[in-house]
């Protein structure tokens, strides 16, 4: 049986998945590697180390699953959306990468509204408002701070699409990640020309742009034995890994929402039209399903603010987990499952680096709000699962006012493989969510449009039907609900109180590079 690899670039590691034809996983391999932040909100990686994680992950899997190189169809990338790779004319990288989560360009975000002709323009251009985290404000910060590296830029290219180059020698991209840059006119599927000039950039500095499921060029020869495939093996579009988690999810038709609770937490609803939010708080882009879209929200420390608790003030629950062979999140849920549901008054808002959704605030903190003596670790711990959740519940409620139908939410991330937490997603949701049997997300994804571009399938959709089914459900309890129905309105109401002194506090941080 043919057999489709998908990679997904991410930001801690590269997982590569080697896939058959009817969706059984054959093989799994992930190298991990670090990220820099040299100022505070910074963050940037080495696209070299992207490459050398894919080398070594093809290689892995090609052995564990002790396949042939003729035995792969077609390759399917997917990544970290929004992260900037610039390459100057020989096609080597200029200086490191500048992630997703970098907070570093509020003024080139206000400098590309105004060059629009305001942020309203600026949406029926491109269809989302500019947020720090996008790929053209970093393109501005680079002309602003460091002409010298502007200068030597000939092409500029997203973190996956940086491994497509080293994989294919070509310049290509696909349009669910390209609507991450804010340069995609999402309504038609290609540059916006009409933005790119007021901004005063060129259209030849981005690649080619295909459909997640075309080919956009082949291995190799140069790389291919490096890899143990074969030269001329197909590599699609692919997708960026938000809409390849959707694919690895089958959130493929209208009515389908996933939930995923990761280091950030996204609610993504495939959309059969465009529609968008008119004050930008979520983002619309183009979906990896052909001719569709999708419109979803990034909270941006969701399972990240958990992470966080355990890292810093769970010495003691790790060293219990490691001594009851279990995962230390296992014994930090159940402290939290002992707090009662709304934490006894005690409230966390998620903040840690900053916020996307549906507040586009890089000065946003993070905090716990409401603390007496009667609180312990358990209502930390339960508060800020809780404060992750109503972040999320703040995007669905957005989907929900823009009438996108919400029948079926999907959950997948570390939330999902939580019981406890999973529930709480149903309580604070208000509505049933299930879990499926694919728990891959973006590689599989990946490979599914492998697959489909490869000619396995008519479509990703049909592979999505194929392969992908509901194996649990959770329906919300009706009191619980009812607690978190009375305090969400108060969680909501904490940012609006607190920003101002957010961005008080931003400021006494502000240090602003010199120009280089
Ligand atoms: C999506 C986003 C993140 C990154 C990293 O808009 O910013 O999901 O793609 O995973």
């Amino acid at each position: 049986m043919t057999v489709f690899l998908g990679i997904d670039i991410g930001t801690s590691g590269t997982r590569t998945l080697a896939v058959q034809e009817d969706g059984q996983i054959l093989a799994t391999a992930t190298a991990e590697y670090g990220l820099s932040s040299p100022r505070p909100g910074w963050s940037e990686q080495d696209p070299a180390d992207w490459w050398s994680a894919t080398v070594r992950t093809i290689r892995r899997v090609m052995r564990s699953a002790h396949l042939k190189p003729a035995d792969i169809g077609a390759i399917g990338l997917s990544g970290q959306m929004h992260g900037s790779v610039f390459l100057n004319r020989s096609g080597e990288v200029i200086r490191p990468a500048i992630l997703w989560n970098d907070q570093r360009t509020a003024s080139e975000c206000e400098e590309i509204e105004s060059r629009a002709g305001g942020r309203a323009r600026l949406i029926e251009l491109v269809a989302n408002r500019a947020l720090t985290g996008f790929t053209a404000p970093k393109i501005l910060w680079l002309r602003n701070l460091e002409p010298r590296n502007f200068d030597r830029t000939v092409q500029i290219l997203l973190p996956k699409d940086y491994v497509r180059y080293r994989l294919t020698g070509e310049f290509a991209t696909e349009v669910s990640d390209a609507s991450g840059t804010l340069l995609l006119d999402v309504v038609n599927r290609k540059w916006s020309q009409q933005l790119l000039e007021k901004l005063e950039l060129r259209v030849g500095l981005l690649p080619a742009m295909y459909e997640s499921e075309d080919v956009t060029g082949k291995v190799s020869a140069r790389v291919a034995g490096e890899l143990g495939l074969l030269a001329g093996t197909p590599v699609v579009g692919g997708a960026g890994d938000q809409a390849a988690s959707a694919i690895g999810s089958g959130v493929v038709r209208r009515g389908i929402v996933s939930a995923t609770m990761g280091t950030s937490g996204v609610i993504f609803a495939h959309s059969d039209e465009v529609q968008v939010d008119p004050a930008g708080r979520l983002h619309t882009f183009c979906h990896a399903v052909r001719g569709k879209w999708h419109v979803m929200g990034c909270v941006l420390s969701a399972g990240g603010s958990l992470q966080w608790f355990r890292n810093q003030l769970c010495e003691a629950e790790v060293r219990v987990a490691k001594r009851r062979k279990i995962d230390p999140y296992q014994v930090i849920t159940d402290q939290a499952a002992d707090a009662p549901a709304g934490s006894e008054g005690l409230f966390f808002l998620p903040y840690l680096t900053g916020e996307r959704t549906p507040h586009a605030d890089p000065s946003a903190r993070a905090c716990w709000i409401g603390l007496s003596l009667r609180h312990g670790k358990g209502h930390m711990a339960r508060a800020v699962m809780e404060g992750a959740t109503y972040a999320m519940r703040e995007t669905l409620d957005l989907i929900r006012e823009l009438r996108i139908p919400v029948e079926q939410i999907r959950l997948s991330g570390g939330g999902a493989r939580s019981q406890f937490w999973r529930q709480m997603q149903a309580d604070i949701y208000g509505q049933s969510v299930c879990t499926i049997n694919a728990e891959e997300g973006p590689a599989y994804g990946a490979a599914l449009l492998a697959a489909s571009g490869a000619g396995a399938y008519r479509d990703v959709t049909e592979a999505g039907r194929a392969v992908i089914r509901v194996v649990s459900r959770t329906s919300p309890r009706k009191a619980t609900s009812q607690v978190y129905s009375s305090a969400f309105p108060v969680y909501q109401r904490l940012y609006l109180a607190l920003r101002d002194e957010f961005a008080a506090i931003q400021a006494l941080l502000q240090d602003r590079p010199e120009i280089s």
